[in-house]
């Protein structure tokens, strides 16, 4: 259990703003911001963001809640997720147990970000001062614009050349963001000497980490990289994602490779769009992460042995993550190469013309579970299968999981039946779960959004307003009624039109009005959005008119009728009544 005083102090610490605007570009409209909302369809803004209550709310559908619940209905993850990526984002340790809930203050580290960054302008000043790191990169074959594209540094030989860049090298900040490392003795030295580093952003463009190279071929071990801290875990961050971002929407796919040297070269030849896990295997927060920018990944891993184990520990954790929608495949490159010496060797087209072949992930699968199996004898088949269950076990996506079944039950000699009493599978019919917003939702009623608009802002009514209106349900006689006491009331707060109401609208509807209304911010201004509303409602209102008065029309016999309204029945082509006199 989370405790709650931690959800206060993380609600406090992000802002809603920026949370909902990397995913729903929002505009600013007075004291708040708006979009269109991204949980119903619509075609003009009714969902706003306020940044001093630090809520969202749509008037079309209702929808409205924290951060927090933006992050779960948005990106379809669970309370705990959504917690746990907001305090990263704020450089927050979110308490693990029920155990914590008696420590006083979660842990925050404050001027992490600044470390990081003034640490990266520092390695980056410092490459422009080393000819030998430079020359490095050169004999790498690194451009000097792709290495200023990824902001490639140097880190300096020497034990605390940091010093110079932080007036307090004592500062803990130091040692949480892994830039100075504390010896047993308490003695501080900088964690990257003598290494050509690469840093690490966030998806938010902000650096959280660092790799570092040696130059030396000696040195030990070759790439070394930030420690875990409480802006950067490693399973859930991609190197190169932030610099690739529009380039995979463009390209509509992304590469995910395995070496910081594989993205760098991978772009500089063209192939923008690739991405690195960062010495980890490929996590399911990795797949996710990419899946709610692409469609479609293809994982190249390096012609090798390890490069091959790699490949299939990718499979097993994009299982849980895959959907219907998703294409994966797996690139393997000979042996002798990896993604930056391919490249390099074949260029751009080749590499792409390689990726479009790529083995798709089910083929994969099948050709990896026969591969060191014959599939000749009985215990052949049956080694088979138990292999294969566990992997179909993970695989939830309806369409995916029924051809894997399929194929799987084929190279058994099975029918899917018998193979089904046999094995234990994850029920199909169950709708898969969708990163992307679901669009079913009930919406409130045109009179209503109307009815709050004027709630908070009685002035805006006119009498006018009761012309055009007509009263055939409870919403309109609630609209009738709000405007009415709108116009007695044309300067009053809300409360004071709603008690106005009490005798004339039922308790229950004040209610839900009275709920809606906790929702919205009083410095919201509606104002700009009441003259579309009121636009809407009037065409609602002479639509239903229009069509009553042809129903009452066509229910008429012909005699009844004057030529204008048969004309009028014809134009619109509805047939008069012929029988009856
Ligand atoms: P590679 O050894 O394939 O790296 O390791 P690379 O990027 O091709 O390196 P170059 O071309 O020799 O410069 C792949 C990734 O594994 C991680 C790094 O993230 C590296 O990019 N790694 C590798 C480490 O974290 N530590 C190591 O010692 C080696
Ligand atoms: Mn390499």
């Amino acid at each position: 259990m989370i405790p709650e005083s931690f959800i206060q102090e993380l609600l406090n610490r992000v802002d809603i703003v920026d949370v909902v605007d990397k995913s729903v570009p929002l505009k600013k409209a007075g004291a708040n911001y708006s979009a269109c909302c991204p949980f119903h369809n619509e075609k003009s803004p009714s969902f706003t963001v306020s940044p001093t209550k630090q809520f969202y709310h749509c008037f079309g559908c209702g929808a409205h809640g924290t951060a927090i619940g933006f992050l779960m209905e948005y990106q379809g993850v669970s309370f705990v997720e959504a917690v746990h990526d907001l305090a990263k984002h704020a450089g927050m340790v979110v308490p693990q147990t029920s155990k914590d809930v008696n420590k006083p203050a979660p842990q925050v580290v404050v001027g992490l970000q600044e470390a990081l960054l003034q640490a990266a302008d520092f390695y980056k000043a410092e490459l422009k001062k080393s000819p030998r790191a430079i020359e490095y990169l050169k004999a790498r074959g690194l451009s000097g614009h792709v290495a200023a594209k990824f902001q490639i540094g140097y880190a300096p030989a020497g034990w605390q050349n940091l010093q110079s860049v932080f007036q307090n090298y004592d500062n803990e900040a130091l040692a949480v963001a892994g830039l100075v490392v504390v010896n047993e003795q308490g003695r501080r030295y900088d964690r990257f000497r003598d290494r050509i580093m690469f840093p690490i952003h966030d998806s938010k463009g902000q650096v959280v980490g660092f790799g570092g190279r040696v130059i030396n071929p000696e040195d030990a071990p070759k790439y070394y990289n930030s420690p875990e801290t409480p802006l950067f875990q490693k399973g859930h961050e991609l190197y190169g994602l932030f610099m690739a971002r529009r380039a995979i929407r463009d390209a509509g796919r992304a590469l995910v490779v395995e070496g910081y040297m594989d993205v760098v070269a991978l772009a500089q030849y063209g192939i923008e769009y690739a991405v690195a896990a960062l010495g980890t295997a490929t996590t399911p927060y990795h797949v996710t992460k990419l899946m709610r920018q692409t469609d479609e990944v293809v994982f190249c891993f390096d012609g090798d042995n390890a490069g091959r184990a790699a490949a299939w520990r990718a499979v097993m954790n994009a299982l849980p993550a895959l959907t219907d929608g998703l294409k994966l495949s797996f690139l393997f490159l000979p042996k002798e190469h990896d993604p930056d010496s391919y490249v390099r060797e074949f260029g751009k087209e080749q590499f792409e013309r390689e990726m479009k072949a790529a083995m798709p992930l089910s083929q994969y699968i099948l050709q990896h579970l026969s591969e060191t199996n014959p599939l000749q004898s009985q215990e052949d088949r049956i080694r088979f299968l138990n292999e294969a269950e566990p992997i179909m076990q993970l695989i939830t996506a309806p369409r995916s999981a029924m051809y894997l079944r399929k194929k799987v039950a084929e190279l058994a000699q099975l029918s899917a039946e018998e193979m089904h009493s046999l094995l234990k599978l994850p029920n199909l019919n169950k709708p898969a779960v969708s990163a992307r917003p679901k669009l079913t939702r009930t919406t409130v009623s045109l009179q209503r959004r109307f009815c709050l608009i004027l709630l908070m802002h009685p002035s805006l009514a006119a009498e006018d307003d009761l012309l055009w209106l007509e009263v055939a349900g409870v919403e309109d006689a609630l609209l009738k009624h709000v405007i009415e006491t709108c116009l007695t009331h044309p300067h009053s707060k809300p409360v004071v039109i709603l008690r106005a109401l009490e005798n004339k609208v039922e308790a229950g509807v004040l209610k839900e009005l009275e709920r809606e209304l906790s929702h919205l911010d009083d410095t919201l201004n509606l104002s700009q959005e009441f003259l579309g509303a009121r636009q809407q409602l009037q065409g609602f209102y002479g639509q239903r008119k229009a069509e009553s008065m042809l129903k009452r029309l066509s229910d008429k016999p012909l005699s009844a009728l004057t030529t204008e309204e048969i004309a009028i029945l014809k134009a619109v082509g509805t047939k008069p009544h012929q029988n009856k006199a």
